[in-house]
């Protein structure tokens, strides 16, 4: 068996190349575009490639392995950052075997389709193990993790410090685009150059942060929706986490790892530390790269499995002020609007009257609901909608019943207790006792009210969060109990959904979507807002994975107005929803929301399946667009926007995605919201609505993909849904 075999992995338009020198760790020689060579053609050019390193001329440059070695001559972040009681820092690990697929390569070159390459290392004298695990999945998406075990019987613990793998880049990939945000504004672009060093997007929140990046992309210059080679990285946990990129002598390389505390992980013998999964993504265009993540997940998920129901979530309806009989009502008149799933938001139980107390006591208030949930869940299925309730379970007010009779129960790095955030502190999910009371807990719940959702929020960072007995680290911990719960609750509820909350979209990421079946994006549904960071959270998650709702016309977090068909229009390509007091409808908007969720309900299908694209997001002074393009495409749906101030009267829109040969009819919703109708072109005055029978243009796929049809943008703040089908 060759120990350091050179294997090529292809699938999806993408290839992965890698190459060992002798016993050495693999180094990824190749990451993009899919290569056709012969076995000889990749032995040539691994041999070409190869530098022979510090052992024979001590300036040429150390090409990374996927766990760049400081012993082997990386001088920038080692890949795994270890020592026990201060030695074995510079190992040297030699591979011991690899495998593809499970089977030892018998040839010195392997050539496969999509696979999993792991290689096992080790450096006795250090006393560590070493387990790579790298893939290429069949939709092209790569993933990378490792596991690090104190192969030392005894002594003293290894401790790890960091364990980051290195995908490396083209150096030709000179612009970076990454993601900041806050609360109600998450996913906020920046785009800049590559430059020499590291950029590193650290989140130590405990959660993946308001402010992750969520993706970090590198490409040739100009990349964009649907143009220009481009790279992304990504690392799905919801703890600390970073994504940096290296740029180096003669290297560009993702970073991605779990940030670990000081001495949060000590293992003794035989104990082992796993990375979360780092992932990749090439493609042409932001698009193509995003549609990978897609894959995947539209493969794990419960969400692509089932039409996703129209949901009205109460928060922003009726906040804190619950009582049964409006909550009732609400639920009758969401039923007759065509909704299909109804959410209780916080406030429901034991002395949750507001912010400042009750997180902990999941029982029913009984002062505000002396009969519990069930009446209002029964009238609810009555309706013929689901049953959906919040909670917060990771979370305790020190104002509760459950901290009174479990102050232990608390994360804590010292005595005294950290600063509170929304008054709040963190339950300490890895106590077993506190675990085993929140998962009995919340499964009574699902099960006595017969609850088919869970909106799962958190809503603070994890500050100073220690083992309340010792005082050591615990993000990762707790972040591993979370997935226990969250993977215990579906086993015992096969059919249960969860949504991913953290104030919002505070905890968006691939660790957390392997368990829950949506996210909300945000706290703000302002919808000039709202478009982008559905587009911008939308490189990672696909559209029916985003709660999508519309809200009051008056934004709550931004205080701006907005008419109902721009709310609804931006809000389509997602999972819709409500989350607006509904009793206040006048009869005309009542009538119009109808239309549209009767619309989302027609076109839902299309939505969770098609290829989603964007256009003009970086331009301001244009219109932006984000759609879904159906996998044969047949057909596709665009929300297009105006922007908020352009010196033009009509820019042109062009619509990806769509096959050049193909004819299509192009429909549309509402063109009177559009404008005065002399500024509205024919093509969107005269549509005879979304899909709908009638007289409308068809146009070929090629002048709709590259020529366009001009769009009014005339007003700020419009927008209008866009339905192409082929007629052919
Ligand atoms: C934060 C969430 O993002 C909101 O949607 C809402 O559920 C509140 N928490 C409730 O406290």
């Amino acid at each position: 068996m060759p120990t350091s075999p050179l294997i090529h992995l292809s699938a999806a338009g993408v290839s992965l190349v890698v190459a060992a020198e002798r016993d050495r760790l693999p180094a990824i020689l190749h990451w993009g575009a899919a290569i056709v060579a012969a076995d000889a053609d990749l032995q040539a050019f691994a041999l070409a490639e190869r530098r022979r390193g510090i052992d024979d001329v001590s300036d040429v440059p150390y090409r990374p392995s996927i766990l760049p070695e400081h012993a082997a001559g990386w001088f920038g972040r080692p890949g795994l950052s270890v020592h026990t009681a201060g030695a074995g820092w510079a190992p040297q690990l030699r591979v011991r075997r690899v495998r593809v697929d499970e089977r030892e390569p018998d040839s010195e070159v392997t050539q496969t389709g999509a696979g999993r390459i792991t290689v096992d290392a080790g450096d006795p004298g250090a006393g560590i193990d070493v387990r790579i695990e790298l893939e290429l999945a069949p939709a092209g998406l790569v993933r990378t993790r490792v596991r690090v075990r104190n192969a030392a019987a005894d002594g003293e613990p290894l401790e790890v410090q960091s364990v980051a793998p290195a995908l490396p880049v083209p150096t030709r990939a000179t612009d970076v685009l990454d993601f900041a945000g806050r609360w109600a504004h998450e996913r906020i672009p920046q785009r800049h150059a590559v430059v020499r060093g590291t950029h590193a997007r650290t989140s130590r929140r405990g959660r993946t942060g308001l402010d992750a990046t969520t993706v970090l992309a590198a490409g040739v210059p100009g990349f964009s929706s649907d143009a220009g080679e481009v790279w992304l990285s990504h690392v799905g946990f919801s703890g600390d986490h970073e994504h940096a990129l290296d740029r180096d002598d003669a290297s560009l390389a993702f970073r991605g790892s779990e940030v670990l505390l000081p001495g949060e992980v000590r293992l003794r013998g035989g104990e082992e530390y796993e990375t979360p999964w780092i992932h990749g993504s090439y493609g042409v265009g932001l698009d193509a790269a995003a549609a990978r993540f897609h894959a995947h997940l539209r493969g794990i998920s419960r969400s692509s499995r089932r039409d996703r129901p129209v949901t009205l979530n109460v928060w922003e309806a009726v906040y804190f002020d619950h009582d049964p009989a409006v909550l009732a009502d609400l639920a009758v008149q969401a039923a007759a609007l065509g909704v299909e799933r109804f959410v209780l938001d916080d406030g429901w139980f034991r002395g949750r009257r507001d912010d400042r107390a009750g997180l902990g006591d999941w029982e029913p208030d009984p002062t505000v609901w002396p009969d519990g949930l069930r009446p209002l869940a029964d009238e609810v299925r009555r309706q013929g909608m689901e049953f959906g309730l919040w909670v917060e379970p990771e979370m305790i007010n020190e104002d509760s019943d459950l901290a009174r009779a479990h102050p232990d129960w608390m994360l804590r790095a010292g005595p005294e207790l950290p600063a509170r955030y929304r008054f709040q502190q963190v339950l300490d999910l890895t106590n077993p006792d506190a675990f085993a009371h929140i998962l009995g807990t919340l499964d009574g719940l699902i099960t006595d009210i017969g609850v088919a959702y869970l909106k799962w929020d958190h809503n603070r960072d994890l500050v100073a969060a220690g083992h309340p007995a010792t005082g050591a680290p615990a993000v990762h911990d707790q972040t591993l109990a979370l997935y226990r719960m969250l993977d215990e609750l579906r086993a015992r509820h096969p059919q249960l959904e969860i949504e991913s909350c953290a104030s919002g979209g505070g905890r968006v990421d691939l660790g957390i979507l392997a368990r829950a079946d949506r996210v909300h994006p945000s706290d703000s549904h302002d919808p000039i807002d709202r478009f982008h960071i559905l587009r911008w959270t939308g490189l990672l998650v696909p559209p029916e994975m985003m709660g999508s709702h519309v809200a009051s016309p008056v934004s709550s977090v931004t205080g701006r107005t907005h008419d109902l068909h721009y709310r609804c229009a931006v809000a389509f390509l997602g999972h819709f929803g409500i989350e607006w007091d509904i009793r206040e409808l006048a009869a005309d908007d009542r009538a119009a929301l109808q239309r549209w969720i009767a619309d989302y309900r027609r076109f839902r299908g299309l939505i969770q399946t098609g290829a989603a694209v964007g256009g003009g997001e970086l331009d301001p002074a244009g219109p932006a667009l984000r759609g879904v393009v159906a996998p044969d495409r047949g057909e596709g749906l665009f929300t297009i926007v105006t922007p908020a101030t352009t010196p033009d009267t009509l820019s042109r829109v062009r619509l990806p995605g769509l096959a050049d040969e193909r004819r299509y009819r192009v429909t549309s919703t509402a063109p009177e919201s559009l404008g005065p109708p002399w500024q509205v072109p024919d093509w969107l005055r005269l549509t005879p609505g979304l899909g709908r029978a009638g007289d409308a243009p068809v146009l070929s796929g090629s002048m709709l993909r590259t020529v366009g049809l001009e769009f009014p943008t005339f007003h700020p703040e419009r927008a209008a849904v866009v339905h192409v089908a082929a007629v052919d």
